[in-house]
């Protein structure tokens, strides 16, 4: 009973979150098309409406860009209550963008559609999904030619909003060697939203807006943006998103794609996997990122050092070890993973990335463990994140000691989440 009226107030918000078929990821704190958000809104959407799921997708990839980059905001209609808007960016796609991107969750959300497309019977999906593969297939060499030029199969952020864990502990050390002097006049609304003790600080926001500003002063051009970049991060969740995204497209070429399509998706998977099979640390039982401008492995522990279960097969003792890692994060927590553990002296139970539980990254952990058959833990994970969100409601995050909801109210994502794990319990 309870569930079903859950489902119905996750449905709602999804309704309330709709702006003509696609979804902000909450109203007034993000009032635009969120990339990686719209990825997992549209497998929500997916359990009880195919044709809004490709929709969403279908929204996003108006604001490709050319060069096969699929941006992180796509900015359909003006709003006052978000910084930095179109006129920071000055980007000149048809439809304003950002200029920079997230996590290609694109892919793996196309085959989840496309799946449930084919198990409903709906109409038309053959030609949505076929068009939508084709974008997702320009993102991935638009991923490989300017993210990881040198060929290391890891690919790189030039931006920790790209990363879309935009203050964690992870971006520290490369952070603090950004400037903090901008060009742009910095007008922080999310701060007239949400609690300032809840989201990054002015600081961080000075050194996000510095690297905007050096990436417009490129004209967006990224292979002047890769000889200019103040940051430079390859990032195991970022790369084993795109590694994981990349075998589902390979799934999907097998019906849309041409032969030399399927030869490339499969090189390109096998360089990322290499890539990341190389970033796992024996004694930290996790991956880590490298940071690409001091050369220095990035061992601050962060929930992107499980994310590589996605995509990575591990062997027994990795998977041992990094199980056992994360039961360790979760002893003690009333809700779990969180995105810094405890122990860690960045540890901060209610600041966005430094510590708070997001359903969505538990929602990727437990598909990863499950995929490394690591079933009771998958299943423990997904059953904390549905509970989280009956008792604290559809939060944007929550307080791992606490359980409590916190950041931003009714979110898209989150809605998400609840119908897709919802169901698996
Ligand atoms: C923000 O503005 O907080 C976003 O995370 C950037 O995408």
């Amino acid at each position: 009973m309870k569930k079903l009226r859950m489902e119905e107030a996750a449905h709602a918000i999804l309704a309330r979150n709709d702006r003509g078929g696609y979804t902000v990821p909450t109203d007034r704190l993000y009032p635009f098309q969120w990339n990686w958000d719209s990825a997992f809104v549209a497998m929500g959407f997916a359990t009880f409406n195919v044709d809004r799921a490709y929709r969403e997708l279908e929204r996003l990839i108006e604001g490709q860009w050319d060069n096969g980059m699929i941006p992180h905001i796509v900015f359909h209609a003006p709003s006052d209550t978000y910084f930095p808007g179109p006129d920071v960016w000055g980007t000149r796609h048809r439809i304003p963008t950002s200029g920079i991107t997230q996590p290609p969750v694109f892919g793996m959300a196309l085959r989840h559609v496309h799946e449930a497309a084919l198990a409903s019977g709906e109409a038309g999906a053959e030609v949505r999904t076929r068009a939508l593969f084709q974008a997702a297939l320009r993102s991935h060499r638009w991923w490989l030619a300017a993210r990881d030029p040198k060929g290391l199969g890891l690919v790189a952020i030039l931006h920790p909003w790209e990363s879309g864990s935009d203050n964690s502990p992870a971006w520290d050390e490369a952070l603090a060697r950004v400037p903090t002097t901008t060009t742009t006049t910095i007008r922080r609304k999310d701060t007239g939203h949400v609690d300032a003790s809840m989201r990054p600080r002015d600081e961080d926001y000075q050194r996000f807006i510095h690297l905007v500003d050096v990436y417009r002063e490129c004209d967006w051009d990224p292979t002047r943006q890769w000889a200019k970049a103040p940051f430079k991060v390859a990032d195991v969740q970022m790369t084993a998103i795109l590694a994981r995204a990349t075998a589902d497209l390979m799934h999907l070429a097998e019906t849309f794609g041409s032969e030399e399509d399927r030869g490339e998706l499969a090189q390109m998977h096998r360089r990322l996997l290499d890539g990341l099979a190389r970033r796992w640390r024996l004694d930290l039982s996790r991956f880590v990122s490298l940071d690409l401008i001091s050369g220095a492995d990035i061992e601050a522990p962060t929930q992107a050092g499980f994310i590589p279960l996605v995509a990575v097969t591990l062997d027994d003792g990795q998977k041992s070890a990094l199980t056992a890692e994360i039961e360790r994060w979760l002893d003690g927590m009333v809700v779990g993973v969180p995105s810094a553990p405890r122990f860690s002296p960045a540890f901060e139970p209610k600041r966005y990335w430094r510590g708070p539980v997001w359903a969505v990254i538990n929602w990727l952990i437990a598909d990863g463990l499950r995929l490394n058959g690591a079933e009771d833990l998958a299943r423990r994970i997904e059953q904390v994140t549905v509970q989280a969100i009956e008792n604290a409601g559809f939060c944007e995050y929550f307080d791992p000691t606490t359980g409590e909801g916190l950041g931003g109210d009714t979110f898209s994502w989150t809605a998400a989440a609840y119908l897709v794990l919802g169901r698996r319990r």
